[in-house]
């Protein structure tokens, strides 16, 4: 698949954290690319992005023809959003996503890219976790996301290909903001307080550089159409508590002052690290920025993001306030 071919992008829920810093690459790639989003977080694209403002449930067969490839950015996007509304969790997380592909395989889509989490294993102790795993989660937001992953598949054919990227937490600059994602909340706590948090420095937690986590949309995209699955995409396993040294000796030596660590022992229902080969051997994705680079990253765009206290970078405060 060439790259500079005008191929055609639907991005359900593009404007969000992921689609923001995702779509403008699209852009540089030679990529026509559509939004369809509700605009929970205002718009932060590039102007010459076609973006609809509508509820993806609205999204019919008919307006998704002619395009070659979907992928689904949307849905509640936390544990907290999914506990503050279990029963909108499960629509928009799982029947959503099993929808749209319904819709775009019915308008002749070729492929449908569907953002999945590695929250879909739960709770895991000492173990290196790939995509024959388990899947033990007990909570609504990583049974919803499998079951969105199960709606998928279920349209799988040789004309029809599925990708779905199990993503770990993403974090580093977006143009929408996001201040509720570990790295992401850990520098905003030094900036505010000079200091960081750890609730847990024992769990185990895959963090992946939004700019990594592009990078996996891409070769997603220009994979052969043969090519269909599950791939887990992270740039790295960490324990909490290496993510916080390496943020607090980051922070410090860019500012030259200390930064304190408040080490706490809080009971969490996530903890688990996976492998990326499959990735990486079908998918060609090699992951390539550390913790130090993308605090870099965030300490580049200091000027844009000086509102720490905004409610618009912390999803369940916008979502709160949405009232649905
Ligand atoms: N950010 C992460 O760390 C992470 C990790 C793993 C998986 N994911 C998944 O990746 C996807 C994107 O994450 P994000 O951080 O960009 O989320 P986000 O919350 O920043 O963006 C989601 C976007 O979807 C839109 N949206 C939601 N429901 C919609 C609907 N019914 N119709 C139209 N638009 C709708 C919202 O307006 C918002 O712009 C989500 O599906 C999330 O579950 C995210």
């Amino acid at each position: 698949m060439e790259e500079n071919q005008k191929i055609r992008i639907l991005v359900g829920g593009g404007a969000g954290y992921i689609g923001s810093a995702l779509v403008p690459v699209l852009l540089e790639h030679g990529y026509d690319v559509t939004v369809i989003d509700l605009l929970w977080f205002g718009n932060h694209l590039p102007k010459e992005v076609t973006v609809i403002q509508k509820d993806l449930f609205d999204c019919k067969a008919e307006e998704m023809k002619g395009y070659d490839q979907f992928i689904f950015l949307a849905g509640l996007s936390n544990d907290p959003m999914a506990e503050f509304s279990p029963a909108k969790n499960f629509i928009y997380n799982a029947a959503l996503p099993a929808y749209l592909a319904f819709e775009a395989k019915k308008a002749g889509i070729k492929r449908f890219i569907y953002a999945s989490s590695c929250s879909v294993y739960g709770y895991t102790v000492n173990q290196l976790y790939d995509e024959n795993a388990p899947v033990t989660c007990e909570y609504p937001y990583g049974i919803s996301k499998l079951q969105g992953e199960r709606g998928v598949f279920q349209m799988h054919d040789n004309s029809f290909s599925c990708i779905a990227l199990r993503q770990g937490t993403v974090v580093g600059y977006s143009p929408r903001m996001r201040f509720d994602l570990i790295i992401n909340t850990m520098f905003k706590s030094c900036m505010i307080d000079g200091k960081i948090t750890i609730n847990n420095p024992s769990i185990w937690r895959p963090v992946y550089d939004i700019r990594d986590a592009v990078s996996a949309y891409i070769r997603a995209l220009q994979a052969d159409y043969s090519l269909n699955g599950i791939f887990n995409v992270t740039s790295g396993n960490y324990t909490v508590g290496q993510v916080g040294d390496f943020v607090q000796q980051q922070v410090e030596k860019r500012q030259n002052r200390k930064i304190k660590l408040d080490i706490k022992n809080i009971q969490d229902f996530r903890n688990y690290k996976v492998s990326i080969e499959k990735a990486k051997t079908l998918l060609g994705f090699q992951p390539q920025f550390s913790i130090t680079e993308t605090i870099d990253n965030l300490f580049d765009h200091l000027d844009e993001i000086s509102d720490f206290g905004n409610d618009m970078y912390y999803n369940i405060n916008v979502f709160k306030k949405l009232k649905i």
